[in-house]
């Protein structure tokens, strides 16, 4: 049921920190993409002004709850189905989303649709952030970055790291302004967006 990956705990605090810094005080953040649970659990613990609501595929809602029970935290919502490939989001009028590792996962198609719907989602001043490996146009990928993506398309070729370029052009078109591009441990990005 509650399943362990070993990345959140190594990238929690990093990811907290930006979090503190760009996230409105008060309001609904809709993560989407949760996994395990564990992000959810100990953002919302460290955020307690704010409602965490977690979402995933059906199939990673037990290890969500499982690690909500233990945090016992009031702020951390029941997880809900939210399948970017549809349009139906359970979720709307929320003050921030948050994704992270899963704009490389979901095929192009689907980030497209995620930029789409978070757009429609957030409200005015919302914040759209996104943490991960990305490409950019003016510069080499990193070689750990390399060997990642062929790693993701070898297991699924609608994989793949993501030209940021492209999804800043997905959020300009759901009325994202881009805020900021930060630089994080292991060649990854906070990337994040306000909703105009
Ligand atoms: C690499 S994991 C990242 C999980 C978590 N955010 C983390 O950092 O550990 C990618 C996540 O995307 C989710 N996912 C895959 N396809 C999805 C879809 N169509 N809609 C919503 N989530 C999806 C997976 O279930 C998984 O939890």
């Amino acid at each position: 049921m509650k399943q362990f990956a070993p990345a959140c705990e190594r990238n929690q605090d990093a990811i907290l920190a930006v979090l503190k810094e760009i996230l409105p005080d008060t309001g609904t953040v809709l993560e989407i993409g949760s996994g395990t649970g564990q992000h959810a659990a100990y953002f919302a613990a460290r955020l307690p002004n704010l409602a965490w609501q977690p979402s995933d595929l059906d199939r990673m809602l037990p290890s969500i709850r499982a690690w909500a029970a233990e945090a016992g935290v009031p702020n951390l919502r029941e997880p809900v189905v939210l399948d970017l490939c549809s349009d139906a989001w359970p979720m709307a009028a929320v003050q921030a989303i948050v994704c992270i590792n899963t704009v490389h996962i979901v095929a192009w198609p689907t980030v497209e649709k995620l930029f789409a719907n978070a757009g429609r989602a957030l409200t005015t001043g919302g914040v759209m952030y996104v943490y991960g490996a990305y490409r950019y146009a003016d510069r080499e990928l990193e070689p750990s970055n390399e060997e990642f993506d062929r790693w993701l398309r070898e297991r699924d070729p609608s994989s793949g790291l993501r030209d940021f370029e492209a999804v800043n052009g997905l959020a300009a078109a759901a009325g994202l302004r881009l805020r900021g591009d930060r630089a994080m441990p292991a060649n990854n990005r906070s990337i994040w967006w306000e909703k105009a």
